[in-house]
């Protein structure tokens, strides 16, 4: 019998729930008051304060499933495994069990609650670099458990070490990290590259092997000086991929085979009169799918398609959409192509995430608006192609940055007039502009409160500050949109009925000048959610909070729903100065503090 996702989710639920663990709500995609990344991406993501000693609100002992973007590998997407939008399973110790019981809990779910083979998985241990040791214990836990040395792996930090930002040398100072414990799951069959031999292994691509869950043992903090320090207390910070455990309870490597993805093929199938089947067809349904999947995921949790960040994610897993349907169906049918594929990705998390009814019409209108438009720029595109009659790797870059036509996409085409093109040429001209764009993230991963600065710190008690001097100001129409914090400024959207005059944002800002001055003392409480919010604490609608909640009081001046970190008192603040107050869009409005 095959395993259906909501089997899995209920038994997972189960799993963690008769261990003692807590559910902690799952947080949107765009994570709130964390610049440091554009995208939610592991569901350790709402716990880093908690990681690095702050108590949460629910426990030592947490679980969840946790929707996340990732769009690094965005070009991989087409094989049988690599999707951008995914779901991990996740549980969490902060500061209670570690190694031990965490290793035999996963290898018990795998086995007895998912019911894999024993025989089929490979585990994997770091180890060691030169100034991190090695992780024995975990080596030895396994061999307890009863894993044939044959079957246990040692690699490096680049395989067996996790952080958000990657290796030890990538991360920030104030950034959690640990060496990490990875099960693979090894297919029968092999379907799409049967090069494995002899001495393949875990971590060799031969497609053999599925990575389908990681424990990291998050027990450092990188330090200023790029040294590692022990934290206080050790954590546990596990993750299974959903799709990928799936697919190995289907002995099939093939992720889009599961039931998250295969409806989305049936309705392909159906509106396109095209076969999964047919190898040509198989890697542009699987991007179509996932994008699309992607693409609904993104708009439902707030974004819009744009030139900038995630807006401009958005935009481009709808444009590769577009133009694989293109291959897929030619010009003609692809409207109600891309409306089966939204309403099946509805279905499939109806309840979860969606209201298929509701949220249909909402996704329909972006995703048929803004493939409308590019459909423009990909005629005028194929134009400019038809005029060029030598292609070298800085056209085919130029055609990919204004048009913005995938490498793929114009290699084919010009494979179709009987010419080849340099990639090297077009991958100088890429990377040039990818070290941009990372020099850019990099600047991303500066500030905000994972770093812990002091002026971010200040910062994110300022913002408090201002929700609720709008609220006093502009009345109790306004709602909060989002924010964003880095150490050098603080932005605010909200939403109000009608435009705020210069005065009244001169007002907003005295408010705040005013409560810095009157050096209110901040603290905080752990209170039951409902009593928060009946003492009137603010709250961040888009937002689902847990049972029990950390309430910020700043003087009997503001309450709000927030994990912190805070000043003391408002007067190590200082002097605030709005300086640039805009509108954003329909009724939403953007302040910049410093
Ligand atoms: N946070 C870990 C990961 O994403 C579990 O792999």
């Amino acid at each position: 019998m095959t395993l259906t996702h909501i089997q899995l989710r209920d038994r997972f639920k189960t799993f963690w729930e008769e261990r003692g663990h807590r559910e902690m709500p799952p947080i949107p995609l765009v994570p709130k008051d964390d610049p440091t990344t554009l995208f939610t991406g592991s569901g350790m993501q709402q716990l880093v304060p908690f990681l690095l000693g702050e108590t949460h609100p629910l426990g030592n002992r947490l679980y969840n499933i946790q929707r996340g973007l990732r769009t690094q590998d965005i070009e991989e997407v087409g094989n049988n495994r690599h999707t951008t939008i995914f779901e991990m399973m996740g549980n969490w110790s902060l500061g209670d069990y570690f190694k031990e019981e965490q290793l035999e809990w996963c290898w018990e779910f795998l086995t007895d609650i998912v019911g894999l083979a024993k025989n089929k998985l490979y585990v994997t241990v770091f180890a060691g670099t030169k100034t991190i040791p090695k992780d024995t214990e975990s080596f030895m836990i396994w061999k307890k458990i009863g894993i044939p040395e044959s079957r246990i792996f040692h690699y490096g930090a680049a395989k067996n070490w996790w952080s958000r930002a990657g290796e030890p040398e990538n991360m920030p100072a104030g950034e959690p990290g640990g060496p990490d414990s990875e099960v693979f799951y090894k297919f029968t069959k092999v379907f799409h590259s049967p090069q494995f031999g002899p001495k393949c292994h875990p971590n060799c691509n031969c497609g053999r092997f599925l990575e389908i869950c990681n424990s990291v043992f998050m027990q450092y903090k990188k330090q200023s000086d790029g040294s590692f320090v022990e934290l206080p207390k050790k954590n546990v910070d596990f993750g299974g991929g959903l799709e990928r455990i799936l697919a190995s309870s289907n002995d099939n490597p093939d992720v889009f085979l599961t039931d998250v993805f295969l409806p989305i093929l049936h309705e392909l199938e159906k509106t396109s009169a095209k076969k999964y089947t047919d190898l040509k067809n198989k890697p542009l349904m699987r991007v179509i799918s996932d994008h699309v999947k992607a693409a609904t995921f993104l708009i439902i949790d707030g974004v819009m398609p744009s030139n900038k960040e995630r807006g401009y994610v958005l935009r481009r897993l709808l444009r590769r959409a577009l133009v694989k349907m293109n291959r897929l169906v030619g010009q003609n049918v692809q409207s109600s192509v891309f409306d089966a594929a939204i309403k099946s990705t509805l279905r499939i998390y109806h309840d979860i995430y969606f209201e298929e009814g509701k949220d249909f019409r909402l996704v329909q209108e972006i995703v048929q608006q803004e493939v409308g438009r590019f459909d423009k720029a990909l005629q005028e595109g194929l134009k400019q192609i038809g005029k060029i009659d030598r292609i070298d790797g800085k056209k085919a870059f130029d055609l990919y940055q204004n048009y913005g036509f995938p490498l793929e996409l114009t290699e084919e085409l010009f494979r179709e007039k009987g010419q080849t093109m340099n990639r090297d040429e077009f991958r100088k001209e890429f990377e040039k502009h990818q070290n941009l764009s990372r020099s850019a993230s990099v600047g991303k991963f500066k500030g905000g409160l994972v770093d812990q600065g002091e002026q971010t710190i200040k910062y994110h008690t300022a913002t408090h500050l201002l929700h609720q001097a709008l609220f006093d100001v502009l009345g109790n129409d306004i709602r909060q949109e989002g924010s964003n914090i880095t150490s050098e400024r603080l932005r605010f959207d909200f939403y109000s009925p009608r435009k705020p005059t210069q005065e009244e944002v001169e007002k907003v800002e005295e408010l705040l000048n005013k409560n810095v001055s009157e050096k209110l003392a901040v603290s905080f409480k752990v209170l039951p959610k409902e009593e928060a919010y009946r003492i009137g604490a603010r709250s961040f609608f888009r937002e689902k909070y847990p049972e029990k909640v950390k309430v910020y009081f700043i003087g009997s001046y503001s309450k709000e729903f927030c994990g912190g970190p805070h000043v003391k008192n408002t007067s190590e603040i200082g002097q605030i100065k709005i300086y640039k107050f805009e509108k954003i869009g329909g009724n939403i409005y953007r302040i910049y503090a410093k």
